[in-house]
């Protein structure tokens, strides 16, 4: 098998409800189809990502059993051991635990604690399984968040289109500098607006707001409101699996095409 030089992605935002999740997830989706190897990690104790690909009996058996995030987190392990295969072809996911809420303290005793996930990442990407690790982030911006952004390579920031999704991404710029003293090799991948509604005529207002932000790409992608993605997560699948002609499943697919081409550009 030919070894992939695999990269890995953070989807982080400490604004909830920003899109972190459902883009993670489709986006996920969209590489494997793509014809990547993509393995999808839960970093929340919300348990969304588990959601967008299994049942909620599957996904609360994930997080009471003793292969999840949580436990890996906990014992330090290698997490070659706590992958899932997801019903699609060539899309893995390591699912969480709503113990995740504890993660902060249990941390917090740990030798070269902003580095367990880090550890725990290095096996799978050795071994050249996988060409992404997309990993969805919680809406914080603690240690646990900062072990999430010191495993990636790139980390890409979903705002969404509204005055309240654009308040504090100034803060969250930030912190990623500030993150960047530790990792000087994350890199910001770049902005994506999500949930714009055409009707509210936001973008232009948002995308000015971003341009200040001279340094920050912003994909040309914008993922508009689509009612066919909350359908598609009550049935626990991707977008384009749910609707094929779904408005946001052919978004989804050209983000990930603009993630590839710029992630790939610094292979
Ligand atoms: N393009 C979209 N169109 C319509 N609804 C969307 C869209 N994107 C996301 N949503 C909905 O918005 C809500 C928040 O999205 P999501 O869970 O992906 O955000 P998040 O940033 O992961 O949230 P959290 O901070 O809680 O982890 C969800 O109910 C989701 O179904
Ligand atoms: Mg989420």
């Amino acid at each position: 098998m030919e070894k992939k030089l695999t990269k890995t992605i953070a989807f982080a935002n400490n604004k909830g409800g920003s899109g972190k999740t459902t883009t993670c997830a489709n986006v996920g989706y969209s590489l494997s189809v793509l014809g990547y190897k993509v393995l999808l990690i839960d970093g929340d104790m919300q348990l969304n990502l588990s959601l967008s690909f299994f049942s909620e009996d599957e996904v609360l058996g994930f997080a009471s059993g003793d292969r999840n995030l949580y436990v890996a987190m906990k014992k330090e392990d290698d997490l070659t051991d706590y992958i899932v295969h997801t019903p699609y072809e060539n899309l893995d996911l390591i699912p969480s635990s709503t113990l995740m809420s504890g993660i902060e303290y249990d941390l917090f005793t740990k030798w070269q604690r902003e580095m367990i996930l880090t550890k725990g990442l290095s096996a799978i990407k050795e071994s050249g399984e996988y060409d992404y690790i997309l990993i969805d982030a919680p809406p914080t911006l603690g240690g646990w968040v900062i072990n999430i952004l010191c495993a990636s390579d790139h980390v890409i920031l979903p705002v969404e289109a509204s005055p309240w999704g654009l308040f504090g991404v100034a803060n969250m710029f930030e912190f990623l500098e500030n993150v960047r003293k530790m990792v000087p090799s994350l890199n910001l991948l770049g902005v994506v607006i999500t949930k714009l509604d055409a009707r509210k005529n936001y973008g232009k207002q948002t995308l000015d707001v971003l341009h200040d932000f001279e340094e920050v790409t912003v994909f040309d992608t914008v993922i508009r409101v689509d009612s066919e993605i909350e359908w598609a997560q009550d049935s626990s699948k991707p977008v384009m699996v749910h609707k094929k002609g779904a408005r946001s499943a052919g978004e989804y697919l050209e983000l990930a095409k603009e993630v590839d081409k710029y992630a790939g550009r610094s292979r």
